[in-house]
């Protein structure tokens, strides 16, 4: 595997934050909420190849309050998909909300989105519940949203929850 760095999202980014967003997702996130990885997401990462020019390949976005952690997007270039990289990205992931104090770690994800249900599975996501018709699909339907849920995440280098 390539060398990488994980490091935080910035306002320089949002040109390739967007594009991979675009390509990537069947409904994307607006500029909008791809710009403001502060406040509202107090973890958002991107995961970058140092060679040849620490090209951004990855991001998530996540926060974490009173000890329970979610996950708000998550996504790989289309190009690097399938190498291992999200995996990379979905162990930080959990690997900085756990530091920030998270119990456990909540998301959503479609019901036809088998290759997010595959990843998030072999990371120790379960599902927990479904919410009907919760994502609008491009044809005018609907469909379910799976709610999964990862407990055991806090680690022992907790040092940023509230005592
Ligand atoms: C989901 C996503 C982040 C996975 O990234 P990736 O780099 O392709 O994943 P990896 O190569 O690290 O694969 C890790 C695991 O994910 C699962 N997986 C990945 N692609 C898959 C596919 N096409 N079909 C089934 N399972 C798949 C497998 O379990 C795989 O483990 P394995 O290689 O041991 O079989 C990527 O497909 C993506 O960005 N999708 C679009 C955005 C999205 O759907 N985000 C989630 C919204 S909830």
């Amino acid at each position: 595997m390539a060398d990488y760095c994980l490091s935080p999202l910035a306002h320089d980014d949002i040109h390739s934050i967007s594009a991979i967003e675009q390509r990537a997702h069947c409904s994307p996130w607006a500029d909008t909420q791809l710009a403001a990885p502060t406040g509202r997401f107090d973890h958002a990462y991107g995961l970058r190849l140092m060679q040849p020019h620490a090209l951004l390949i990855g991001y998530f976005y996540a926060r974490c309050i009173a000890g329970e952690g979610e996950l708000f997007n998550i996504a790989i270039d289309p190009t690097y998909q399938g190498q291992g990289w999200g995996s990379v990205l979905l162990e930080a992931m959990i690997k900085h909300l756990g530091e920030a104090g998270a119990e456990c770690i909540w998301l959503e994800v479609r019901e036809s989105n088998a290759a997010a249900q595959a990843l998030y599975q072999k990371h120790g996501f379960k599902l927990v519940n479904r919410r009907k018709h919760y994502y609008a699909c491009t044809n005018g339907r609907r469909e379910d949203a799976w709610v999964m849920q990862k407990n055991g995440v806090k680690t022992k280098a907790a040092h940023h929850y509230p005592a």
